[in-house]
């Protein structure tokens, strides 16, 4: 598997975010949110979506959950227990790479609320066109995409790719 056609440019990746920037932005005006972005693939949406970002007060944490095995989804969530009671009465802005099942963003958007966050929304970079297995609505999305696998700007293929400053559909070799 190898990394073919650019879906998205730095260009298109770079003007949508600050436009999601504004957005989040006028939403938590004289509020203090935490992002708190999904590891690893939130981590350059992330630390690009904060700096687009106008408000006094932003606080970031980091989350590392893990469903994939390859390019299917396992169905397992591993790493909620790790959140902390630190979310208790926040403003907590959840920030991935992608919504495709929509298991990921439910078990975490869930295990916040129980754990006392005042209010929790969602922001994510693409959305997968197809049904998602769960009910879960983005409050904020960047591109909503085919059902195809993609690398780069922080989205990996079994830990490769991450780091492409393009998102790119994945493809089987030619050889
Ligand atoms: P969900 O629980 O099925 O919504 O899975 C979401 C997670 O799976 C994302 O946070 C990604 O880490 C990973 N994922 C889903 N689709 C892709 C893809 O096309 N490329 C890379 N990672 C993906
Ligand atoms: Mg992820």
């Amino acid at each position: 598997m190898t990394p073919g056609r650019i879906l998205l440019t730095q260009a298109q990746i770079r003007a949508r975010i600050r436009q999601l920037g504004k957005s989040i932005s006028r939403h938590y005006r004289g509020k203090r949110p935490v992002f708190l972005g999904v590891m690893n693939g939130a981590l350059f949406f992330l630390a690009d979506l904060v700096r687009a970002v106008d408000l006094d007060h932003v606080e970031i944490s980091c989350v590392r959950l893990a469903s994939y095995s390859g390019t299917e989804s396992t169905g397992k969530i591993r790493g909620l227990d790790a959140l902390g009671k630190s979310m208790s009465g926040r403003h907590v802005l959840i920030v991935d790479d992608i919504l495709d099942t929509g298991r990921t963003l439910s078990a975490l958007a869930e295990r916040l609320k129980k754990l006392g966050a005042a209010d929790v929304k969602i922001c994510v970079l693409l959305e997968k066109r197809r049904t998602h297995e769960i009910p879960v609505r983005a409050d904020w999305t960047g591109f909503k995409i085919a059902d195809q696998f993609v690398v780069g700007y922080g989205l990996d293929y079994e830990g490769r790719y991450r780091t492409l400053k393009q998102i790119r559909i994945l493809e089987k070799q030619v050889v």
